[in-house]
């Protein structure tokens, strides 16, 4: 029902629109196709519902035969031509061979595929019944219709929480009855385990083997894991093992076999954000370092915008006529560009990047003497990773630690090259439609957006820009203050650590008082102006002092400015304090208490806590104390106790965000206190937000489709706005 009161023009011209422009919306013909077929999926449900346990591998082991049948002349050209091919000696016949051997391996890969189309239907049919009599979840249709993108080696957007993991079931189940071996490609060892654990059960049930891969496996155990009909594996390791079988002296050390089909999970992180990384195998080389630190005192000397230029953009530093000079001079040498030079140039580039391009906590952090990489979307430490080229030693150099060894590389692939190797490739992530191009460019991956299977309850708002980075975190701490007055959880998402701690700064006391004075200055002065009692020069200045960024603003002068304007210079001044309440747009029915919480704040800061790459090790337990009610001190026993029983029975150390909110919503259906660990899962929900961010849409929806209807009410109702303006984003629940 159209409802015309509250309704504005725009989005009463949207409503009528939509129908219309849905039609025309090409994935929703791709999603109308796909009903078609998930129909046909329906309707062979009961039929499947009355088989007996072990008529599923049975009917797993008639299909592999009858896919043996159907692709048999097919393989025995292509086996013929193989032994062919191996029999010749002769150079140019074999070159021309191999060629024809690929050929007829592709032509019986698509004869395999063609014979897999058609069974499509009872596969899928089969893998939902064994899902709901062993994990106890049935495919929903929208997850079966996920199932197909990928088997058409599509990328399947999904909603977060709606349940990928399952949906990657039924391709691989499908796709393994090749007998060629299935990859399904996590994002990390935890998940590579959970996942294949967890479903594990639907495979076994089918008559298929399942295995996954983790970092410390040695090659024969790595070995076994890949000789499975299903193996879950990061993208890493996938990578590094397929180094490593390059460089084996025998075949008995190869651990990967054909490079068939892989199904990426998060797609966007791996392929987009990640594929341009580089894997390398390195090996130790001895390198004189004292050049390094030679390079690294003259780079001291060197002065910006005399010396050298610096462009932050691009990420490039160049050398002046006049630097070229002055390092030839110190550094005593005749002819910096001489051949014979060309380490010492080499040197002297990498440290003038280390001095200015690569800032402590933010590229990178120093922890026991040891210079780690901080990765640019997740935050997280890059632990044993080294920047190549000597830029590591550089930077070493630069923070006065003992400089290590350089790797030189011995094998080295991209990730984006190795994931075009395979066969087949499909992905699956909550974000992919706004990077659709890039993937149908580099991968041949075209987007489908997959409905939800429940209506989306979550509102996202437009983002917020500032002028100013100051007039942004002002505008950040305005609104943690807001929330924090009506006792709503907060969380605050930052791109480095420098801006993460300088947020938390701004928590404090005497920056909140201090941004407390100064709007309530601005407010008056701009009122005054209003009504002519201050001219436009006399605002000017006022605004001048009052916006200079507040580590340097000098209270004193603000405490004038505000008796000169007739406030009253300590903001906790009742009058102060409500009309600053206003200011910041606290909701009128929440006034009464916000103001004492609001009090409490300028008084004693807002209570948070800091999470980034230096206190990894707290990460588990930041988190678990995340979105409790108010300050943790007072908090009533009794919800604490409540959290606190539930996270003892299921510990979360070391859980990536993301199953945390899992956990959480597992949790969320048990839990009496259901208010208080809504909040909490809201937030976790944010965080899980932060590495998506950058892209401009939240992939939280809170597994929104795994909860009750009460739950989602409650979830719907906080709905979340996110401020977001380059390298910073605050979001409210
Ligand atoms: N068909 C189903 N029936 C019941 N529960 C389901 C079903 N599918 C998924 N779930 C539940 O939904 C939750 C989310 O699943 P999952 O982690 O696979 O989501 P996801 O789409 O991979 O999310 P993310 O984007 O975070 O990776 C899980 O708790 C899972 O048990
Ligand atoms: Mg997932």
């Amino acid at each position: 029902m159209l409802d015309f009161k509250d309704m504005d023009w725009w989005d009463f011209v949207s409503k009528i629109l939509r129908p219309v422009l849905k039609w025309f919306d090409p994935n929703e013909w791709q999603v109308r196709r796909l009903w078609k077929r998930i129909q046909a999926i329906n309707a062979l449900e009961p039929e499947v519902q009355k088989w007996r346990d072990e008529d599923f591998p049975r009917k797993t082991e008639e299909f592999r035969q009858q896919l043996q049948a159907y692709t048999a002349e097919f393989r025995a050209q292509y086996e013929a031509k193989l032994r062919e091919y191996r029999a010749c000696k002769e150079p140019e016949e074999r070159f021309r061979l191999e060629e024809e051997v690929a050929k007829l391996d592709l032509a019986v890969k698509r004869k395999e595929q063609e014979f897999l189309n058609s069974i499509l239907p009872l596969a899928f049919a089969m893998v939902r019944e064994a899902g709901r009599r062993t994990v106890k979840m049935r495919h929903f249709d929208v997850q079966l219709m996920g199932g197909i993108v990928l088997h058409e080696g599509k990328i399947a957007e999904m909603k977060t929480g709606e349940g990928k993991t399952l949906v990657a079931t039924l391709p691989v189940y499908l796709n393994a009855l090749t007998g060629r071996g299935v990859h399904v490609v996590t994002v990390n060892d935890y998940l590579a385990k959970r996942d294949a654990e967890w479903m594990g059960p639907i495979y076994e049930y089918l008559g298929l083997t399942v295995g996954y891969i983790q970092h410390f496996m040695e090659t024969p155990e790595r070995k076994r894991m890949y000789a499975c009909d299903v193996t879950y594996v990061t993208n890493s390791e996938l990578g590094f093992d397929y180094l490593r079988d390059n460089l084996v002296h025998s075949l008995d050390d190869v651990v990967l076999r054909e490079m068939f089909y892989a199904i990426v999970d998060e797609v966007d992180s791996i392929l987009i954000d990640e594929a341009r990384t580089p894997h390398i195998i390195g090996g130790m080389v001895e390198k004189p370092t004292d050049i390094i630190e030679k390079a690294d005192r003259i780079v001291r000397q060197l002065r910006k915008e005399v010396d050298f230029t610096v462009d932050e953009k691009h990420r490039t530093v160049a050398l002046t006529d006049e630097g070229v000079r002055r390092v030839e001079q110190l550094w005593g040498i005749s002819n910096l560009s001489a051949p014979e030079n060309f380490a010492i140039y080499h040197a002297v580039m990498n440290a003038l990047k280390a001095h200015h391009l690569f800032k402590n906590d933010v590229h990178y952090v120093v922890k026991d003497n040891e210079v780690i990489i901080v990765d640019e979307f997740t935050g997280r430490l890059q632990w044993g990773r080294r920047w190549s080229d000597g830029l590591h030693q550089a930077v070493e150099a630069k923070e006065g630690i003992p400089i290590k060894q350089e790797m030189q590389t011995i094998a080295t692939i991209t990730l984006q090259n190795f994931f075009r190797m395979y066969f087949k490739l499909a992905g699956m992530t909550g974000t992919a439609k706004t990077e659709e191009q890039e993937f149908i460019k580099i991968y041949g991956m075209p987007v489908v957006v997959i409905p939800t299977h429940k209506p989306m309850i979550r509102k996202d708002y437009p983002d917020v820009v500032y002028k100013t980075q100051e007039q942004k975190y002002r505008g950040v701490v305005r609104e943690i203050l807001q929330l924090y007055a009506i006792q709503r959880p907060v969380l605050v998402g930052t791109r480095s650590i420098e801006v993460n701690e300088l947020i938390s700064e701004r928590l404090s006391p005497h920056y909140l008082q201090a941004l407390a004075l100064c709007t309530l200055v601005l407010d008056r002065a701009w009122t005054m102006h209003n009504q002519k009692q201050l001219t436009r020069e006399e605002l000017d200045q006022i605004r001048q002092v009052v916006n200079e960024r507040l580590e340097e603003l000098e209270v004193g002068r603000l405490r004038t400015l505000a008796r000169k304007l007739g406030i009253d210079p300590d903001p906790l001044h009742p009058a102060n304090l409500k009309r600053f309440a206003e200011l910041i747009k606290i909701p009128e029915e929440h006034m009464d208490k916000a103001l004492a919480r609001l009090e409490e704040a300028l008084k004693d800061g807002v209570p948070h806590n800091v999470l980034n790459a230096k206190h990894h090790e707290r990460e588990a337990q930041i988190i678990a104390e995340a979105g409790r009610l108010g300050k943790l001190r007072s908090q009533p026993t009794w919800q604490v106790a409540a959290l606190t029983s539930s996270w003892e029975a299921n510990p979360i150390p070391k859980m990536p965000l993301r199953n945390f909110v899992m956990t959480t919503t597992a949790m969320l259906s048990s839990c009496t206190t259901r208010n208080i660990m809504l909040s909490r899962l809201w937030v976790a929900c944010m965080f899980w937000a932060r590495s998506d961010t950058k892209r401009g849409a939240l992939t939280t929806n809170c597994a929104v489709a795994a909860v009750d209807k009460e739950t989602q009410e409650v979830l719907g109702s906080m709905s979340p706005l996110r401020t977001n303006c380059g390298d910073f984003t605050a979001i409210k629940g």
